[in-house]
């Protein structure tokens, strides 16, 4: 066991460190620079039938169904159809309305997930098409799609899961590409994309090289009892994300808000024994993100941000982690990489198994 850790002390920092490989490995033949698209053979679905959906619907569960969250927003940006994402575990209990027209995308790591896999019998069962963004070659859900794009991440031993999220998230990201390149996106958008997509690797080992500096933060976020994870827009599941994997670990309470929705009630909450980790990418909403920002200190509250060298936080006394810049659509990907080691890092300080959380099983196959 210790030669598969290859030195690491744990699954979870392995897993995280081999993402800039596990990228790479995640495009490698799938990116047409020449015509700026996206070839996913394995979708099984011809330009024709790709302009035909008129909707996506994303199913996953847990972190799945975050990063499902992240793919709707880079689909109904980069291929302006109406997209969103739901858990699979409601989705199959409420007698769903299954449409021809639309694009039903699974989305999971272990591919053997009973709630994911019934939510995708159901769609087939009345005649939906299927999609499979899996990690596990052969498994339950990949088998029962009508074909898919596998994410090559390699075998993912921690429970809490990391270089899969982040290969199903540039998974949507060429997903939004062949569905955008069939209708209005054009070929220099699509170019942008894809040169975006290239450097993300490179990008991540940037974020990675942070490590010791979120390293210092962690400490201080373990010794809450509780925190805030905020971000709109793109960046809300990036901060569902970051308190998923911060509850999974370090088992503090840690909850996600869209940060618009904070003084609409939780901002009550605010006060110096309540951390808030405030996602902040120098987009059109950095500037209502900022002003949030500076509400939440105002009432002595301390915040971490996650952000980019070029958002201007002037007199606002909020410690930053940096990630480079990359398209807009694809900020996600690299805010959410941070969190993970700051959920890595808390979870250190305390001392918890940090690749067996209490309660958790890497895969529920169970109901
Ligand atoms: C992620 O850190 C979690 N352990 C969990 O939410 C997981 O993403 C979820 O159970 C879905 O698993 P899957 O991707 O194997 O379907």
């Amino acid at each position: 066991e210790d030669l598969d850790l290859g030195g690491f002390p744990h699954y979870m920092a392995k897993e995280i460190q081999e993402q800039p490989e596990s990228v790479e490995r995640m495009i490698r033949g799938r990116l047409d620079d020449r015509f700026g698209v996206a070839r996913l053979d394995g979708l099984n679905l011809t330009p024709r039938e790709l302009r035909g959906f008129s909707r996506v619907k994303i199913l996953g569960c847990g972190s799945a169904y975050y990063v499902g969250q992240i793919g709707a927003t880079m689909i109904e940006e980069l291929a302006r159809i109406p997209a969103d994402a739901e858990a699979a575990s409601e989705f199959r209990y409420r007698n769903p309305i299954i449409e021809a027209d639309t694009l039903y995308i699974a989305v999971s790591q272990s591919g053997e997930t009973i709630d994911t896999a019934f939510a995708v019998e159901e769609i087939k069962r009345k005649g939906g098409r299927v999609a499979g963004l899996v990690n596990v070659v052969g498994s339950t859900i990949a088998r029962a799609c009508d074909g898919g794009v596998y994410l090559h991440a390699g075998p993912e031993i921690a429970v809490a899961s990391t270089k899969a999220l982040t290969n199903m998230a540039v998974g949507f990201a060429m997903i939004a590409l062949a569905l955008g390149r069939v209708r209005d996106l054009s070929n220099a958008d699509g170019q942008r994309i894809i040169a975006a997509i290239r450097a993300l690797p490179g990008q991540i080992k940037a974020v990675l090289d942070t490590e010791p500096l979120i390293a210092e933060h962690a400490k201080a976020a373990a010794a809450a009892n509780s925190l805030f994870f905020i971000g709109r827009v793109r960046g809300y599941p990036v901060a569902r994300e970051g308190a998923q994997k911060f509850k999974e670990i370090s088992y503090r309470h840690a909850e996600a808000y869209q940060t618009s929705e904070l003084k609409h009630g939780p901002l009550a909450l605010i006060d110096e024994s309540l951390p808030t980790v405030a996602v902040v990418p120098a987009d059109e909403l950095a500037d209502r993100n900022l002003a949030a920002v500076q509400q939440i200190r105002a009432r002595g509250g301390a915040v971490l941000a996650i952000t980019h060298e070029d958002v201007d936080f002037g007199e606002l006394d909020v410690p930053r982690i940096v990630v480079p810049r990359t398209e807009p659509e694809l900020d996600p990907i690299l805010l959410t990489i941070p969190l993970q080691l700051l959920a890595y890092h808390a979870a250190l300080t305390l001392g918890y198994d940090i690749d067996k959380p209490r309660n958790l099983a890497k895969s529920v196959t169970v109901e």
